[in-house]
């Protein structure tokens, strides 16, 4: 049975659909000062629940562990959680004294629910030691490539940093040809970003810049800018997870993309792909 979470209602059918498994009724209420009161009716005894849910959210983090609680008490034989999108996973270390390595304070307390973690594209890799048992970390980067043209002019595939090539090689492996490259970044603050361009020709050429995540935007639309400068062809933008906060969406359109694409672990707009079928795959 697939239990979802309140923000990754699509998701959940779709891998509902792809693993021919019912979809538990959820409901998602609040009581009077504002808790989160979720509840899974009539789910049966001696099953396999399936909790998906992108911890998009404080909320959507509680929301996971009571989720993965009312399974558990209603007597299922095995929890397995799906992190679509793992929230607080990108302060995966404390970089000054007195920082929380948030990452792992998440990973702990859904570890307590779960008999088995799957999360996709997580920030970085080594995230997953923090569950217990590790959680399995699956690559949907692949399906990058999915809603992009056939007719891409001598493309370029981009990684606004060196950690995202890996990435960026995967979507061009996927489209089935073009040249591979990484701008180099220097993050000043959450919203601040210096990127420095990368020596590949790109004049008259279609570009797709791949990363993980596009959060506030403000690293694809630097990387845009500096594309537009040396006089690129069209520009591509797509990630595994567009989280797309604040004005991310306006803030690229605005920067002249053709077309801004990610998959549904976060469901927006730009959800062009599913990764329900890589999920399938593992369960
Ligand atoms: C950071 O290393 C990530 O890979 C992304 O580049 C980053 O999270 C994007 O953030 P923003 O959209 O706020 O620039």
């Amino acid at each position: 049975m697939i239990v979802s979470g309140s923000a990754s209602q699509s998701l959940s059918a779709a891998l509902a659909r792809e693993l021919e498994e019912p979809l538990a009724p959820v409901e998602y209420d609040r009581f009077p000062d504002g808790e989160l009161f979720t509840t899974v009716p009539g789910i049966e005894e001696r099953t396999r629940a399936i909790v998906v849910a992108s911890t998009v959210s404080s909320d959507a983090h509680l929301e996971l562990l009571l989720l993965q609680d009312a399974v558990r008490e209603a007597g299922v034989d095995e929890v397995v959680t799906i992190l679509p999108y793992m929230g607080y996973g990108r302060q995966d270390e404390a970089f000054e004294s007195g920082e929380p390595v948030s990452a792992r304070a998440v990973a702990r307390a859904i570890s307590t629910g779960a008999d088995r973690v799957l999360t996709v594209n997580p920030h970085e890799r080594a995230i997953c030691q923090f569950f217990e048992p590790t959680a399995i970390a699956v690559d949907a980067a692949g399906r990058l490539a999915d809603p992009l043209p056939t007719d891409l002019v001598d493309p370029v595939f981009l990684s606004p940093d060196a950690g995202a090539i890996s990435l960026a090689e995967t979507v061009r492996d996927a489209y089935g040809g073009g040249e591979t490259d990484y701008f180099e970044k220097t993050r000043h603050s959450g919203t601040e970003v210096e990127i420095s361009p990368s020596d590949v020709d790109v004049t008259d050429r279609d570009v797709v810049v791949a990363d993980d995540i596009i959060a506030t935007g403000t690293t694809m639309s630097e990387a845009v800018a500096v594309l537009r400068e040396r006089g690129v062809g069209r520009v591509f933008v797509t990630c595994v997870h567009p989280l797309l906060a604040q004005n991310a969406y306006a803030k690229l359109s605005r920067a002249g993309v053709e077309a801004i694409y990610g998959t549904d672990t976060i469901e927006r707009e730009a959800s062009a792909v599913s990764v329900a079928p890589e999920l399938a795959t593992r369960l």
